[in-house]
């Protein structure tokens, strides 16, 4: 590994469904420090992608009628367009079903197997499909709900390979107690050191009982634990066995940042799996807390699933993500609210930075003609020198902050400059100076700062956001590009260039009427509400007319006998008498009645259909029956006493 490399990664997300505001949380984050690192002139690896495998998914898929990959290459599109909306430019998209992939993670179990660390042996224990998690009894709940997500478990019983956990435990604690800095933040630590000091049992690493995963290299009966598949993307993602000289220029990585549900997996499961292959740890697992809505953990069942691309739409890429990182302490949980949303809107984005910007460009524009002015030394004042050490101490701060992932603390470092160069509006009253002739020089210096205040700031939100800091500066009239801009630029003042012109432009964040907003939405709703119910007429409209049903003959038969058609999985012979007639009729209801419990029923029947031969019988009519979509079904019947033969009406 070289001196001057970063690599960062996210989890890499289940393709089972859209995914949400809490997966783009951990995704902002995750490309934010890799912006910002770039920036500081690291060689950056930034690594996301999709967990392709695994028994839920390829349920999922049968669900729907869908081959497994065919289903999984529709969802994982809609992954690529989210991050690419919201400005997130990750270096690789790893999917666990690219057949590089697949390879290395077969040659990483070939490599535990002989080293004999997998054994084969048999599981009997507790599985949580949708976390892919195995449970021990004592983990679960009371009422045997997965201590994870609170869904039932199942229990499993299968031949399985095991991977030795437990040869590794003690190594795995040194580890963690010396080097404070693995597991972060610190309380997610001691919740990790506890459930390895609880001990460790052997891991089941393949599942017998479904195919959709990669194979057991020497058995084609298992395939290999969805978790060993995922968490391998981490190493081959950068050529693990591959490209020595790749992989040993990223690894270990310095950051996987995940959410705290899944903390287990990599500061226990992933470390052990690591040091059986003989290779370093990542330097760091961050545990990020839970992104809640108003009526709690996100979920589709309960109906809250906030989704990022209507966000966006609504109002902007850089605003959502300005608010992730700005209102949500990185580690802890919190609650994600349109109001607030709103509110960081107009207060820090429109109010604070957006009035600074077009307050700053348009006295640049009004009184030197949009010419970038030059400073004058002689007229330097302590108020210039303190926005400029204000300027750098913020810096410094940021930058500390930003190496601990503290992103809401590194911007909160930021807004205090600010306002801070708000205030030296207000205390340098350029809009005065601009009255006196002699003033003219002072006024010049004045706004220069205020350019130079701008074009730091523009740098300092580069990692978090991705249209502003450019339009930042093309209005201050600074050439370069900003992927041209490192940190090292923004520690020096007066890189603005005085032959440039700033450019106004509209305002980067309009504000936002709070009530206006909600009444579209619920403007959007009402108009949603009536397209659905003009659907509904429509449906409507397909209904049978009155005379068509009376042309439909139905009538109260009794079954005189019922007699399973041989060879048949479905068919019953039944002879119904209607009054004086008896007819014959041939019906699919085997799996729901025994024979026996058919005779004297009084059924209804189509009397008018025309006749059918079924399975080589004559059939004359139909029964009437109610189905569900649990394969269950149940005559129709009459409730009281009466004659067959009678009309149905
Ligand atoms: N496929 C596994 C991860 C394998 S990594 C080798 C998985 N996928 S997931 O699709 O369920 O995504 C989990 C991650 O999404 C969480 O760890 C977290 O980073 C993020 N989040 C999902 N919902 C979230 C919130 N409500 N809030 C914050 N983050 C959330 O687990």
């Amino acid at each position: 590994m070289s001196e001057n490399t970063f690599y960062v990664t996210t989890p890499i997300y289940y393709p089972n469904d859209k995914l949400h505001i809490g997966h783009a949380y951990t995704t902002v984050a995750a490309d934010t420090i890799a912006k910002f690192k770039k920036m500081q002139g690291y060689d950056t690896m930034f690594l996301t992608g999709s967990d392709e495998h695994g028994q839920k998914i390829e349920r999922e898929a049968e669900e729907v009628d869908k081959n497994p990959q065919k289903y999984v290459d529709e969802i994982v599109s809609t992954f690529k367009v989210l991050w690419d909306e919201l400005g997130v430019d990750y270096d690789y998209f790893l999917r666990t079903t690219n057949e590089d992939h697949e390879n290395t993670v077969q040659k990483i179990f070939q490599k535990l197997y002989d080293k004999g660390d997998i054994y084969k042996g048999k599981y009997e224990g507790w599985y949580c499909i949708p976390c892919e998690a195995f449970w021990t009894e004592r983990q679960l709940e009371e009422d045997q709900l997965c201590p994870d997500c609170g869904r039932p478990v199942e229990w499993v019983e299968e031949e399985s390979y095991f991977f030795k956990l437990s040869k590794y435990a003690d190594k795995l604690l040194e580890h963690i107690e010396n080097h404070p800095e693995f597991i972060k933040p610190e309380t997610r630590r001691n919740e990790m050191i506890n459930f390895i000091e609880e001990g460790l049992d052997d891991l089941s690493v393949s599942r017998k009982t479904f195919d959709w995963g990669v194979e057991v290299p020497f058995d084609d009966e298992h395939v290999i634990y969805v978790w060993i598949d995922a968490l391998s993307n981490y190493i081959t993602a950068i050529n693990y066995m591959e490209d020595k000289e790749e992989f040993e220029h990223f690894w270990p990585a310095d950051i996987h940042i995940v959410g705290k549900d899944i903390l287990r997996f990599h500061t226990i499961y992933w470390p052990i799996i690591l040091m059986a292959l003989d290779l370093p740890l990542p330097k760091q697992v961050f545990g990020h807390g839970w992104l809640l809505t108003e009526t709690g953990k996100i979920s589709k069942s309960v109906g809250n699933v906030v989704d990022p691309i209507k966000l966006i739409d609504d109002f902007g890429r850089d605003a959502i993500r300005y608010y992730l990182m700005r209102e949500i302490s990185f580690g802890t949980d919190g609650t994600y609210s349109t109001e607030a949303l709103i509110s960081r809107i107009n207060s820090d984005l429109a109010n604070d930075l957006g009035n600074l910007l077009n307050r700053t460009v348009s006295m640049v524009d009004q009184y030197f003609d949009s010419q970038i002015p030059e400073p004058d030394e002689s007229t330097f004042k302590e108020v210039d020198q303190d926005l400029k050490e204000t300027a750098f101490n913020t810096l410094n701060i940021y930058e500390q902050k930003m190496n601990d992932l503290k992103f809401t603390a590194a911007l909160e470092e930021l807004w205090n400059f600010v306002r801070r160069t708000n205030k030296y509006i207000d205390q340098t009253t350029p809009w005065i100076l601009a009255k006196e002739d002699d003033k003219y020089d002072r006024l010049g210096t004045v706004l220069y700062n205020l350019l130079e205040a701008l074009r730091i700031i523009a740098g300092a939100l580069n990692p978090f956001m991705e249209e502003t800091p450019v339009e930042i500066l093309r209005q201050i009239g600074y050439e370069n590009s900003i992927d041209n801009i490192s940190w090292g630029d923004l520690k020096e003042w007066g890189k603005l260039k005085t032959e440039n012109k700033v450019k106004k432009g509209e305002p980067i964040f309009p504000r936002i009427d709070i009530e206006e907003y909600f009444e579209g939405v619920q403007n959007n709703m009402e108009k949603e509400k009536t397209e659905e119910n003009e659907e509904l007429e429509e449906v409507e409209t397909n209904l049978v007319s009155f005379s068509d049903f009376q042309d439909v003959n139905l009538k109260v038969a009794k079954v005189l006998e019922a007699e399973e058609i041989e060879d048949s999985n479905k068919l019953v012979k039944l002879k119904l008498e209607l009054g004086e007639e008896e007819r014959q009729v041939i019906a699919g209801i085997k799996n729901y009645y025994d024979v026996d419990e058919l005779i004297e029923k009084k059924i209804v029947i189509v009397a008018n259909l025309e006749p059918a031969t079924i399975f080589g019988y004559e059939s004359n009519g139909m029964l009437l029956a109610a189905s569900n979509n649990k394969g269950e079904m149940s005559l129709l019947t009459v409730d009281k006493d009466i004659e067959s033969g009678s009309e149905i009406s």
